[in-house]
């Protein structure tokens, strides 16, 4: 599966963990970014994933920031992206089964690297369920 991940300076080291996580786990991981533990500006980080989704080269994507809500609001600026501030096992699950999440926005000062795995997991695990969400999650791309 291909998918882009992407932080700031608060997410970093999550966004490591994750990068070497999903490459063990089979992935074709595309990486934008940032590099280290200097402040950078979240927005500037959510843009690169959500092109990337749009633009067709990743089919979900990761971002970390501090607590999460940074990126999940620019994502989200997008259309065609729907992201997903993910704080425990179930909001990952039912941001696919209900709204088709193709972007899962993690905390990195407030999870663990084996929590977020584990959401990521389940996040990347879990298909759309379709049905009733159809309508509505197309109703998202409305405005
Ligand atoms: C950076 O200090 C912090 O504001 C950022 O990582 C994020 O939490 C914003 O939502």
């Amino acid at each position: 599966m291909f998918i882009s991940i992407a932080s700031d300076h608060g997410g970093f080291l999550l966004k490591k963990h994750l990068v070497s996580f999903l490459e063990r786990e089979g992935h074709h991981v595309i990486d934008r970014g940032c590099t280290d533990e200097q402040p950078v500006d979240y927005p500037d980080y959510a843009a690169l994933v959500a092109q990337d989704i749009i633009g067709g080269n990743a089919e979900y994507g990761i971002l970390a920031c501090g607590s999460g809500i940074g990126m999940s609001m620019m994502a989200n600026r997008y259309k065609g992206v729907r992201a997903a501030l993910v704080h425990c096992d179930e909001y990952a699950k039912l941001s696919r089964q209900h709204n088709n999440a193709n972007v899962i926005c993690l905390g990195g000062r407030f999870l663990s690297s084996m929590d977020a795995e584990r959401m990521v997991r389940l996040f990347l695990s879990t298909p759309f369920e379709g049905g009733r969400h159809e309508r509505r999650v197309k109703k998202l791309d409305s405005c």
